[in-house]
């Protein structure tokens, strides 16, 4: 099969799936799906590898169901990235403007980047992503670009993402022994928002939960950029464990149970209806009520959403999401929990599904494809940027790419 380059991939190695995205962007600044590929992960536990092997298995098998679908070789790709090792620190810098016409220059905005990066990190750790969130000028804040304009200080605001290095280096070689060289690790939320969110949403504050199967990513965007982002040990694979303990009966039956039958909202249940249960030993099976498996399910939703709640908190964000919330990847699409999540956040929620793209939309159209849709899209935006960088000055947003080499020169 002939490479082409002007494909874009994205791939998501899920705790649950490794799925494997191509897109073709049409000329028209959309992409279009055309090739996608799904298969089991058993190699990845908690967005942390795990087994090389079966995540290298895993990726392989996916990649070619979507090289088959789409009819071209996979050589290149974008690659999200998750896990309790990722980190995000807001970090701010400014410089003085000390010559005479005190008009702002490229090499005074690379100075206060560079100098954003006093945020300590350890020599464990790299960046993932360092994103500019605004500059000021003097006393004026919410400014994207200070190229040209006057003034005698500048400062800008940073949000450095970093992850744990041998983490991302064991991600990066699983990738190039499945025969894909990574353009780009993407922490995940960044790359999910742009599938999900519209961008009224992101200029108005809106708070994005993925709720995967080992783990839930959630990151809040104001006025067009991510303010804050973490990530929490908890995700839909512990709901299923919850069921497994409580009823007794094997991980993979609790599974089955949830999915089709679970609903973390007692009131949603009416006590007559029950469920089959086989017990873990293969002994009789019991009929439990669905109010039970509510009563079960209920206090880990609300623990999930009350620590992304808290974490907001503890960050200064209590009100920022007038937007409101967006519940995405998998463990969404639990019955109940778009309730649970308005009455814990008091405020407007969603579910997220992956939008903005063309071609076989109906194939991806799951919370569960909402990382890979927004790899692809997140590399179409880095590669129009690029683009466009050859040909005019860089704005601020191409500077990001920029600024994330300069930080690992200075590591
Ligand atoms: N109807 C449903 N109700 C509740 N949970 C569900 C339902 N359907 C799928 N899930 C859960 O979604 C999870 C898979 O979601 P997803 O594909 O987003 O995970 P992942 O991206 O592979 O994992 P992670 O992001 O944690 O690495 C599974 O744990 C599954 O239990
Ligand atoms: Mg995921």
């Amino acid at each position: 099969m002939p490479k082409v380059d002007d494909y874009l991939v994205g791939i998501d190695i899920g705790s649950a799936k490794v799925g494997v995205l191509i897109g073709q962007p049409d000329g028209t600044g959309r992409v279009e799906v055309v090739g996608k590929g799904l298969a089991p992960n058993r190699g990845t536990r908690r967005g942390n590898i795990v087994n090389v092997e079966q995540t290298v298995e895993a990726l392989k098998q996916a990649t070619e169901e979507a090289e088959v679908m789409a009819g071209v070789d996979v050589s290149r790709a974008y690659v999200g990235v998750a896990g309790s090792d990722i980190r995000s620190v807001n970090s701010r810098a400014i410089v003085s403007v000390a010559r005479r016409d005190r008009e702002i220059t490229r090499h005074d905005i690379h100075r206060v980047l560079e100098a954003a990066q006093s945020a300590p990190i350890p020599s464990d750790r790299e960046i993932l992503h360092a994103i500019p969130q605004e500059f000021s000028v003097d006393e004026q804040g919410g400014i994207t670009e200070p190229l040209g304009m006057l003034g005698s200080r500048l400062e800008v605001s940073v949000h450095l993402t970093t992850g744990n290095v041998t983490r991302t280096k064991t991600l990066q070689t699983c990738v190039n022994r499945a025969g894909i060289e990574v353009v780009e690790m993407v922490f995940e939320p960044l790359a999910t928002g742009e599938a999900v969110l519209t961008d009224d949403e992101r200029e108005l504050g809106v708070l994005l939960v993925d709720i995967g199967a080992g783990g839930t990513e959630f990151a809040l965007f104001l006025e067009g950029e991510v303010r804050h982002s973490a990530v929490l040990p908890i995700g839909a694979s512990h709901f299923t464990n919850d069921l497994a303990m409580v009823l007794r009966t094997p991980f993979a039956e609790a599974e089955r149970i949830k999915t089709q039958h679970g609903c973390c909202l007692p009131s949603l249940e009416d006590d007559g209806a029950g469920v089959k249960v086989p017990s873990v030993a293969g002994g009789q099976q019991r009929v439990v009520p669905k109010r039970e498996l509510s009563e079960i399910l209920n206090p880990r939703a609300e623990e999930l959403l009350i620590l992304i709640r808290e974490d907001l908190t503890k960050n200064g964000h209590d009100d920022a999401f007038r937007g409101g919330v967006v519940l995405t990847g998998g463990g969404a699409k639990l019955d109940g929990l778009l309730e649970v999540a308005q009455d814990i956040f008091g405020c407007v929620v969603r579910f997220g599904l992956p939008q903005r793209l063309g071609g076989l939309v109906d194939v991806i159209s799951s919370p569960s494809w909402c990382t890979a849709s927004g790899l692809l899209l997140y590399g179409h935006a880095a590669e129009q940027q690029q683009g466009l960088k050859r040909r005019s000055m860089p704005s601020v947003r191409n500077l990001m790419n920029n600024l994330k080499s300069m930080f690992a020169d200075l590591l």
